[in-house]
């Protein structure tokens, strides 16, 4: 297998630890994916319909900027791609990110910390931002700060 680069957006940090915890099960590459503004705790707040993440999640076609854009992305084969569920699907930053870079003929697998929500249509909201010859794997949502033999388990049901 070819190198294997774990990117991840986090606004809260819990993504952020089972990123990293997957990072170091399978010697890949860590990537945060940052937003140029970080989302504050009032950004966050999905009560408030007016809040940024309401707006943002609410219009298909935002895209709130990346913070940067040095991701080596043709240096990996394969790219774990981890998200909190916001609104039963990614946060539109994961387009931004998709939209930035090209991921032809990469294998892309997604996992997610969520509330309790699985993938519902996060996998369809995502794919228009690739290229067609994206080779794309659902994973999972791998929610209650997972252990580390939890995570093995489940890259090992992966058959990569
Ligand atoms: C704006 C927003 C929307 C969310 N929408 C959902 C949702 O639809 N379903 C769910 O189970 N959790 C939802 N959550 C909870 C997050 O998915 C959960 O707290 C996640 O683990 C946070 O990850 P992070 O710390 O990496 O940002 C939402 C959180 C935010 C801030």
């Amino acid at each position: 297998m070819g190198k294997t680069l774990v990117a991840y957006f986090s606004a809260s940090g819990i993504t952020a630890k089972v990123a990293k915890k997957l990072a170091d099960i399978r010697n890949a590459d860590l990537y945060e994916i940052r937003p140029e503004t970080p989302y504050t705790e009032d950004d966050l707040n999905w009560s408030d319909r007016a809040s940024r993440t309401s707006l943002e999640s609410s219009n298909p076609a935002s895209r709130p900027a990346l913070a940067d854009r040095d991701a080596n992305i043709a240096a990996y084969d394969t790219i774990f791609l981890g998200f909190p569920i916001w609104w039963y699907k990614a946060p539109h930053i994961i387009n931004a990110f998709l939209e930035a870079y090209d991921f032809s003929g990469k294998r892309i697998i997604t996992f997610a910390t969520s509330g309790g929500s699985k993938f519902g249509k996060t996998m369809a909201s995502l794919q228009p931002s690739c290229s067609d010859t994206v080779i794309w794997k659902q994973g999972e949502v791998l929610n209650g700060d997972p252990s580390r033999s939890r995570i093995t388990e489940w890259v090992s049901s992966l058959k990569l």
